[in-house]
Order: C-alpha cells, then structure tokens, then sequence
C-alpha cells in the first residue's frame, strides 16, 4: 500500500542524460567561482543521472569577455579534475552569448563562435526590452548555417508580455530552451505561467539546468520531478540527440 501511495504523489524525475546549459567553469562568469565548487555541482549533476553536461558560460562584452580560448583553456582543467576524482560524467564547453553588438559582429566578421550538437548557438538577451537586433541575429546565423538556440525565453518580460512575437518566433522554428527550475517557479510566478504555456505549445526543443551554484542545483531534483516538467513531451526533446 505504501509504495501505490508513493507513486501516486512523488513522480520520479523525467530521464535526461544530457544538459545543454550551465555556468561550471570555475571563476570566469557568475557560475561557480573555484574548481572545488565546479566539482562539487558536477558530482551532484551526475548524482541526479547525468551522463553529459555541456556547460556554457557568458559571453557578454560588457561584463564577461570570454573567448574560445579563455573557455578551451578553463574546460581543459576542470576535464582533468573531473577525471582525477573519478566522477562518470562528460563535459563539453559551448557559451552562452548575450545578445549585444559584440555578438552581432563576431556574426557578421564570420568569427568562430562556440557550439554544442547540430552546429546550435546559444542565446540570451536582456530580461527586459526586445532587442532591435534580435530577428536580424536570429537571420544572420541561420543565413551563416548556425542553428540559434533561444535560451530561457520564458524568463523575457517583453516576451512573456508579447504575443505577437511570441507567435512569430515559434512559427518560423526557432529552437527554444527551458529552464528546469522555471517549472516550480523559481524564478517568479510569471515565468513559470510562460514556461507553462510554452510547453503547452509543445514549442520546447532543449530543456536546461542554468545552474550557476550549489544552490540552484540543489532545487534541479523537484524541477526535473515537477508537475510541470511532467508535461513536456521528453522524446520529442533534443537533449537525446546530443
Ligand atoms: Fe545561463
């Protein structure tokens, strides 16, 4: 009789091997800030089933201005750390691009930008205000043979408030990735309504942790548990393919 009640009220988290999104390269963005916290976060990750971790820290010209070697550099130690302690996990280094005039022109100087996968470019904006630029970059890297990878949208106020966009950017196929921890409202009520609404379009292609911490790691387990992550179509997702 316990174990009925059980399954009925704690769901087991969705099967993932692969995360596409986090900042555990130690000291180089917000993420984790020395090589003990990166290995404590990616042996709690590989804790929860992770088998593959393709972290992706900022590239951000006003604050984080990283570059393919800054990260190939970093990724080499934390690759001989994991290695050292013996941790069953892979990891990969991509980035995560804000969307700002340095990456316009990276773009269009035809400069290498950092990947993951099927040649996808991870993106965030600003939270607030539509970048002018926004549907130009989008353009440009289809158009240089990229697949634009549109990160967290349902943290993006002006989307969450923009339907119209919303819609365009969802029928012209643009990849969107979701935030686990969006689905138990970590970050507001409102994100996680879009977030609701966006799986409800089944408009999810990559499902991420973000993590940057301990901490928010620490919640990824109810996130990957949720309700909400229970809605998304999981074989449908990209993550199985990378
Ligand atoms: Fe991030």
């Amino acid at each position: 009789m316990l174990t009925s009640w059980f399954s009925r009220t704690k769901k087991p988290m969705i099967q993932l091997y692969t995360d596409v999104h986090s900042h555990l390269l130690p000291g180089i963005d917000d993420g984790v800030k020395t090589m003990e916290e990166s290995i404590e976060v990616i042996k709690y990750l590989s804790g929860l089933g992770f088998k593959k971790l393709i972290t992706t820290p900022h590239i951000m010209s006003d604050y984080y201005k990283n570059t393919p070697e800054i990260i190939r550099g970093k990724l080499n130690e934390v690759k001989e750390a994991i290695s050292a302690e013996n941790i069953p996990v892979e990891i990969e280094a991509a980035a995560e691009y804000y969307l700002d005039e340095y990456f316009y022109k990276l773009i269009c100087d035809g400069k290498e930008l950092l990947t993951f996968g099927d040649n996808y470019v991870l993106f965030e904006t600003s939270f607030t205000v539509e970048p002018v630029i926004l549907k130009e970059v989008i353009f440009r890297l289809n158009s240089a043979g990229y697949n634009p990878v549109y990160a967290h949208p349902e943290r993006y106020i002006y989307l969450q408030e923009n339907k119209d966009l919303l819609n365009e950017l969802i029928d012209q196929g643009l990849l969107f990735q979701l935030n686990a921890l969006s689905t138990i409202g970590y970050y507001s009520k409102g994100v996680k309504k879009m977030a609701e609404t966006m799986i409800e379009r089944n408009a999810i292609s990559f499902i991420g942790s973000d993590t940057h911490n301990m901490q928010q790691a620490s919640f990824l387990h109810e996130a990957y548990s949720s309700k909400l992550a229970h809605k998304l179509d999981v074989s449908s997702l990209l993550n199985h393919t990378l």
